[in-house]
C-alpha cells in the first residue's frame, strides 16, 4: 500500500465528513428553539437587504456551532471565512481578514474568548461601525488611518461564554446558547449518518448508539465510525444491536455514554475525597487532565445528568452517580 491510496482514502473520508455537515435549516436537527429565532432574523435582515446583525453561539463542543454557522452563511447566500480565536496573534492579521471580506460576509470566529486583547480591541469598531484604525509608521511618525469595511457579520462561537469580556459580549444582538439533543433527535442525525455512508443499521442500533452519545452529534457520528469497523469486520457490515454493543463495550463506553475519563472523575470524587465538595483543580491532578477540558468537555454533561453539582466550595458527586457507578456511600449501598 502506498502513501497515494492512503491520502485518497483520506481524500473521500473529508468529503463525505463535509457531506455530513447540513446545509440548510430544514436539514439541521434539534436547537429548535435558537433555530427558529435565527430564521426570522436570517428572513428580516434579506428582506431589508442588510447584513444579519452579529451572532453569537456558546455551548459545550459538539453540539453543532460550526455547523450553525455555515448553514446561517448558506441560508443567507453569501461566503463564510473561518478563523480561531488564539491563531489570530495580531491586529494586522485581523485587519487583513477584514478588509477582504465581501458585502454581507460571514466571518466566524471560533473559540472568540481566546483571541488576544489587543485583536479584540479592533473587532469592536468593526462590528459596532465597519471601520478599522490602523497603526502606519513608528514612533514619532506613526500615524493612524481610518479604513471602512464592508458591513459584514460576526458569527463567534465560544465554549467559554463566562470568559467574554462584558464590550465584547455587549456587542453581538444575537446570542443563543446550544444545548445537548435528545436521544430522538440524535437518531435522527445518526439514521442521516448512515444512509450517507450507505450502511444498513437496524434502528435499535441507533437507539443504543444515540443513548450513548452524551447528547452530542459529534460523538455519535464518531461513534457511528467505529461500530461501521466493527461490523464490517465482524458482520456483513450491518450495523446490528449486538454488534453496536460488541462495539461500545470495548471503547468502555457505557450504558449512559460515560466514557473511562467520566467515570475516572466520578470516582476520584468518591474514593479519595468522600464524594466532595472538591476543587476542580485538585481533581484534574488526581486525574492527570487539564482542568479547562474538564470544565468545558467533561463537566457540562456530567452536570446536565445530574451525576455532579458546583458549588462554592467545590464539585460534589450527587446520590444518583453513586448508583451509576454502584458504589456505596458510607456504607450505604444505593
Ligand atoms: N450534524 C451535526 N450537527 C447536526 C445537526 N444539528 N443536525 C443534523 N446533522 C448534524
Amino acid at each position: 500500500m502506498d502513501k497515494r491510496i492512503i491520502s485518497n482514502n483520506l481524500l473521500v473520508d473529508d468529503e463525505i465528513e463535509a457531506t455530513l455537515r447540513p446545509q440548510r435549516f430544514f436539514e439541521y436537527i434539534g436547537q429548535e428553539n435558537v433555530k427558529e429565532m435565527i430564521q426570522i432574523a436570517v428572513e428580516a435582515a434579506k428582506k431589508r437587504s442588510e447584513s444579519l446583525d452579529h451572532v453569537l453561539l456558546y455551548g459545550p463542543p459538539g453540539l453543532g456551532k460550526t455547523t450553525l454557522a455555515q448553514v446561517i452563511a448558506n441560508e443567507l447566500g453569501v461566503n463564510m471565512k473561518v478563523v480561531s480565536g488564539p491563531t489570530i496573534e495580531r491586529t494586522g492579521d485581523l485587519a487583513a481578514i477584514l478588509t477582504s471580506l465581501e458585502p454581507g460576509d460571514v466571518l466566524f470566529i471560533d473559540e472568540i474568548h481566546r483571541m488576544p486583547k489587543i485583536v479584540e480591541e479592533i473587532l469592536y469598531s468593526s462590528m459596532e461601525d465597519f471601520v478599522i484604525d490602523i497603526v502606519v509608521g513608528k514612533d514619532n511618525g506613526a500615524r493612524s488611518i481610518r479604513v471602512d469595511l464592508p458591513p459584514f457579520t460576526l458569527i463567534g462561537a465560544t465554549t467559554r461564554f463566562g470568559d467574554l469580556t462584558g464590550p465584547l459580549r455587549d456587542r453581538f444582538g444575537i446570542v443563543h446558547k446550544l444545548e445537548f439533543y435528545t436521544d430522538e433527535e440524535l437518531q435522527i442525525i445518526c439514521t442521516r449518518t448512515a444512509s450517507i455512508y450507505q450502511y444498513q443499521a437496524e434502528s435499535l442500533a441507533i437507539e443504543e448508539l444515540a443513548k450513548r452519545s452524551r447528547g452530542t452529534p459529534r460523538i455519535v457520528n464518531r461513534l457511528f465510525r467505529r461500530v461501521r469497523d466493527f461490523a464490517d469486520i465482524l458482520g456483513d457490515g450491518t450495523i446490528t444491536l449486538e454488534i453496536t454493543r460488541i462495539a461500545l463495550n470495548k471503547l468502555k463506553i457505557d450504558e449512559s455514554g460515560l466514557d473511562s475519563k467520566d467515570r475516572e472523575y466520578l470516582n476520584v470524587i468518591i474514593d479519595k475525597y468522600r464524594g466532595g465538595p472538591v476543587g476542580l483543580e485538585t481533581i484534574a491532578t488526581s486525574i492527570s487532565e487539564d482542568p479547562l477540558t474538564l470544565e468545558d468537555v467533561y463537566e457540562p454533561y456530567l452536570i446536565q445528568k445530574g451525576y455532579i453539582s458546583r458549588t462554592p466550595r467545590g464539585r460534589i458527586v450527587t446520590e444518583l452517580a453513586y448508583k451509576h457507578l454502584k458504589k456505596t456511600y458510607q456504607g450505604m449501598l444505593f
